[in-house]
């Protein structure tokens, strides 16, 4: 195979994460040269023309992957696409990065990692929080031990919601494009992340509800996990929060790190009792835990596409979480704790 010098890169889906993250980073990235794009929406086509001249727009997948010839995509389109679109980049010939959660169903997941393999070529999910500063410190401290044995992990992630302000239109509030609500879309990101840091979940008791937006799927909710090492571990997401804590917190025997994305990492060690006699001893790990995610998230992919770095956040990955979201599906519809696997 002779070696490429500067891969042809496209995006499919060109609205608000595709401009956020994968169109400059593309851009940015010296080893990829961002040639089209396709949306069927006209209205990113002009956006594209003004923000990001000289991308070539497609209305059209097939058109698109037969004259364009690309090296490397990623799928920015709403969540039912997710598979379609990847499969038919992976059959094409590119490596595929695809947006969260990797699709909106196990099957589909099965069918993109299947297509991967037969096309030898790589399939990365865009779990961001783990690009960012405070969880890899975090996941290398507690390879370290420092807390000692962890049993406790409590994610929080919430913002007002992706509609208006944030996404292009109302999909993230349409069932059957988006496949759930905030506990799929923010869910999968803290799934993802206790899987990474905790190890594989045994068990799931979940409670996913509306209580504020007048939308058709879920705005908030929370799950009780159960890790197969015995940890236990809740997450809480929501799309109505004014600010508030988003993070997540680790326990361990010897320690706590508590993950503010805006106010620090910090690691707690000394003596916790129920008494006058507790001594906590603070230390600030990073005051800024947040740094790195979609800005970093293309040269890591790009590093990943040429050998550089290992792929983690693999099709495997995407699937291990989809399937604990939609473990917590099932969990808060039938009232019960669900087993996973
Ligand atoms: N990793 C992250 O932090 C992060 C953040 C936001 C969104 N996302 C994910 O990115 C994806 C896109 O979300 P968004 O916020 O950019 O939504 P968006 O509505 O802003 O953009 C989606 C775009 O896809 C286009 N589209 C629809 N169907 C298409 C198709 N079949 N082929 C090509 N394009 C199509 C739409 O016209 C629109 O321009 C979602 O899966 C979402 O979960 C990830």
């Amino acid at each position: 195979m002779p070696k490429i010098e500067r891969y042809r890169a496209a995006v499919i889906g060109a609205g608000a994460i595709a401009q956020a993250c994968h169109i400059p980073g593309y851009i940015r990235n010296k080893h990829s040269e961002l040639v089209a794009f396709v949306d069927p929406a006209l209205a990113r086509h002009k956006e594209i023309e003004e923000n990001f001249p000289g991308v070539r727009g497609y209305t059209s997948l097939d058109e698109m992957l037969a004259k364009e010839k690309p090296n490397v995509v990623s799928v920015c389109t709403p969540n039912k696409y997710h598979a379609a679109c990847t499969i038919a980049a992976l059959n094409a010939g590119c490596h595929v990065l695809c947006e969260k959660p990797i699709a909106a169903s196990l099957q589909e997941a099965d069918l993109m990692i299947a297509a991967a393999k037969q096309a030898r070529k790589k399939l990365m999910i865009g779990f961001t929080n783990r690009l960012y500063r405070g969880p890899q410190k975090c996941k290398a401290l507690l390879q370290k031990k420092t807390i000692g044995k962890p049993f406790m992990i409590r994610v929080r992630f919430a913002h007002g919601g992706p509609y208006p302000g944030w996404a292009k239109d109302k999909w993230f509030y349409e069932p059957d494009i988006a496949a759930g609500g905030v506990m799929l879309d923010m869910g999968i990101h803290a799934i993802d992340l206790a899987l990474w840091l905790f190890g594989p979940i045994a068990a799931v008791s979940a409670k996913a509800a509306t209580l504020i937006k007048r939308i058709p799927v879920d705005d908030n909710a929370l799950l009780l996990l159960e890790f197969k090492n015995g940890a236990l571990g809740y997450i809480e997401v929501g799309w109505t929060s004014k600010p508030g804590f988003t993070g997540f917190e680790l326990y361990g025997t010897e320690g706590s790190l508590i993950c503010d994305y805006v106010h620090g990492l910090k690691l707690c060690s000394g003596k916790a009792s129920a008494g006058a006699d507790s001594v906590n001893e603070w230390e600030m790990l990073d005051d800024k835990p947040a740094t790195g995610g979609w800005p970093i998230e293309i040269d890591h992919w790009m590093d990943i596409v040429m050998g550089k770095e290992k792929l983690t956040m693999d099709g495997a990955a995407g699937r291990a979480a989809l399937e604990v979201a939609l473990a917590a599906y099932k969990s808060s519809r039938a009232g019960k704790r669900v087993a996973i696997g």
